[in-house]
C-alpha cells in the first residue's frame, strides 16, 4: 500500500462543497439548538485533515490515500439526520450513525461519480467506523481505510473533549453523552480496561470522570505511529486526566495512564508535561 510517490494534495474539492452544503441544509432544518450540528460539521473537517496527516506521514499511494480521505470526510455524514430526528448523538437511543449515513450516501449519490468499488470501499468504512471493534473476517484495503478513520477520529475527538471539559462553561449533556458529573462514582470496567491496557467501552461509563479514562485508553487502540504521535503531542489526554481531582475513585487509573503516556512521549522524544 505504500509507495514512493507520496501524494502531497489528494484533491477531492467537490466532494467537500458538497458535504458543507448538505451540513448547511440540514442545520438549516434545526428549529432548536443547532451548536451540535455545527460542532459536527467542524469535526468531520478535522477529521479530514487528521486522515490527511496520516496519508501523509505513513506514505500511501494516491489512490489509497484518496479512498481515507473520502471515508474521513464522510465518516459522520450521518450524524445531520440523527441530530434532527433524535436530538441526540447517542446512538443506543437512537440509530446507528455509521449505517444512517451509508443510507445517505446512496440516496444523496455523492459518490456517483467513483468507481463501483470506491463507493464500496468508502461506505464499508462509513458504516464500521464507529464499531468497537472491527471483524476479523473485514477485508484487508476496507481495513487500512476505516482505520485511518478511525485513529483521525478520535485524535478530533480528543480535542473536542478537551475544550469542553476544560472550559468554564457547564457540561453540554449531548457531547458527554448524557453522563453525571458525579466526582463519587467510577466504572469497574473502565477502571479494568486501563491496567489491561484495552480500550474501554462506551456502554460501561457511568460518569463525565470515567469519560476522560476512556478517552486516554483510545491510546492502545491506534494504528498509525502519525498518529500516536500527534495524540502525544496534542496533549489533549493528557490535560483531561489531569484535570481529575487526586480524590476521585479514577484516580490511580489516571496515574497509571499518565505514566504509560510519559513514558511513550519518551521514547518518540516529545517533551513530558510535567
Ligand atoms: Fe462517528
Amino acid at each position: 500500500m505504500n509507495s514512493a510517490a507520496t501524494p502531497t494534495f489528494v484533491d477531492i474539492s467537490s466532494h467537500l462543497a458538497w458535504f458543507k452544503s448538505y451540513a448547511a441544509e440540514k442545520t438549516a432544518q434545526e428549529k432548536g439548538d443547532t451548536s451540535p450540528m455545527n460542532l459536527k460539521l467542524r469535526h468531520s473537517l478535522n477529521v479530514l485533515e487528521n486522515a490527511r496527516r496520516i496519508v501523509e506521514g505513513e506514505k500511501f499511494d494516491t489512490a489509497t490515500a484518496r479512498l481515507c480521505l473520502l471515508a474521513a470526510l464522510y465518516h459522520d455524514v450521518g450524524r445531520f439526520e440523527q441530530y434532527l430526528r433524535y436530538h441526540t448523538f447517542r446512538d443506543r437511543e437512537s440509530c446507528n450513525h455509521g449505517q444512517m449515513g451509508v443510507r445517505i450516501l446512496k440516496a444523496q449519490g455523492c459518490l456517483k461519480h467513483e468507481s463501483r468499488e470506491d463507493r464500496k470501499l468508502v461506505m464499508a468504512a462509513v458504516g464500521m467506523h464507529n464499531r468497537f471493534a472491527l471483524p476479523t473476517s473485514t477485508p484487508p484495503l476496507v481495513a487500512l481505510i476505516t482505520n485511518v478513520v478511525r485513529d483521525a477520529d478520535k485524535l478530533d475527538i480528543l480535542r473536542i473533549m478537551d475544550e469542553h471539559l476544560g472550559g468554564p462553561a457547564p457540561y453540554n449533556p449531548t457531547v458527554v453523552l448524557q453522563q453525571p458529573d458525579d466526582p463519587t462514582i467510577a466504572s469497574e470496567a473502565v477502571l479494568r480496561a486501563v491496567f489491561e491496557h484495552r480500550v474501554a467501552a462506551y456502554a460501561a461509563l457511568r460518569c463525565v470522570n470515567d469519560f476522560r479514562l476512556l478517552l486516554g485508553t483510545w491510546f492502545f487502540d491506534l494504528h498509525f505511529a502519525t498518529c500516536r504521535r500527534k495524540f502525544l503531542q496534542d496533549g489533549y489526554a493528557d490535560n483531561l486526566l489531569r484535570s481529575m481531582p487526586d480524590s476521585v475513585p479514577q484516580a490511580a487509573a489516571r496515574d497509571y495512564l499518565l505514566t504509560l503516556l510519559d513514558a511513550a512521549k519518551k521514547d518518540a522524544q516529545i517533551p513530558a508535561c510535567r
